[in-house]
């Protein structure tokens, strides 16, 4: 591992195994797709809305690479056990926008899309309130798991099926403040 700065997260590092995407690649592709949205959507004000808690630091990185004016707003949803989300398909809207969505350009943010099912249930939701438009950014794209198709307009990183933490993504919690994104080791798995 050589990522630079690695040592300072100390008992965090310690239990990475691998680095996948290292923080230099993160930052260039947030800062491509936010010029990328700033052309798009110049002249729109588009509001960004994110699902917590995840896509906490993909959103505040992509709103510093975004040139034009925007809004933000943020989500929340339960999350229940992939299998029982399997099974019902269910996700729970447990904190809903503060802002009105109807006849705005709508930019929706996620960190990942792993089986689509979180996605797809709020898209249905934000396009039943009728926007002017709406589309889907995802940094992390498991596809392999995918079971609904979701157009998604903006595309960070194609990652495989294994579990990642880091920039946001989590396990047990923890993890969510590295830079970059890496494996685990199975002992810290084991945890
Ligand atoms: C992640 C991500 C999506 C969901 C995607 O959230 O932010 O909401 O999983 O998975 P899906 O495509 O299989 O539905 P997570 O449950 O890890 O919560 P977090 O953002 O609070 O870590």
């Amino acid at each position: 591992m050589s990522e630079p700065g690695l040592e300072e997260y100390g008992e965090l590092a310690a239990e990475i195994r691998e680095i996948l995407i290292s923080a230099e690649e993160l930052q260039a592709k947030v800062r491509q797709i936010g010029r990328a949205i700033s052309q798009d959507y110049a002249g729109r004000s588009p509001l960004l809305v994110g699902v917590l808690k995840g896509v906490v630091l993909f959103m505040a990185d992509l709103l510093r690479a975004v040139t034009i004016p925007v809004e933000v707003d943020f989500l929340a949803v339960s999350s229940y056990s992939s299998e029982a989300r399997q099974k019902s398909g269910l996700v729970r809207l447990e904190k809903d926008l503060e802002t009105s969505i109807t006849g705005r350009h709508v930019l929706f943010v996620e960190d990942v899309i792993d089986t689509g099912l979180t996605l797809n249930y709020l898209l249905r939701n934000l396009r039943a309130r009728q926007p002017a438009s709406l589309e889907v950014c995802v940094l992390f794209n498991k596809a392999e798991n995918r079971l609904i198709d979701i157009p998604i307009k903006y595309k960070g990183f194609d990652l495989p099926d294994r579990f990642v933490v880091g920039y946001g993504l989590d396990y047990q919690e923890k993890y969510r403040n590295l830079p970059f994104v890496g494996l685990l080791k199975p002992e810290a798995l084991r945890k």
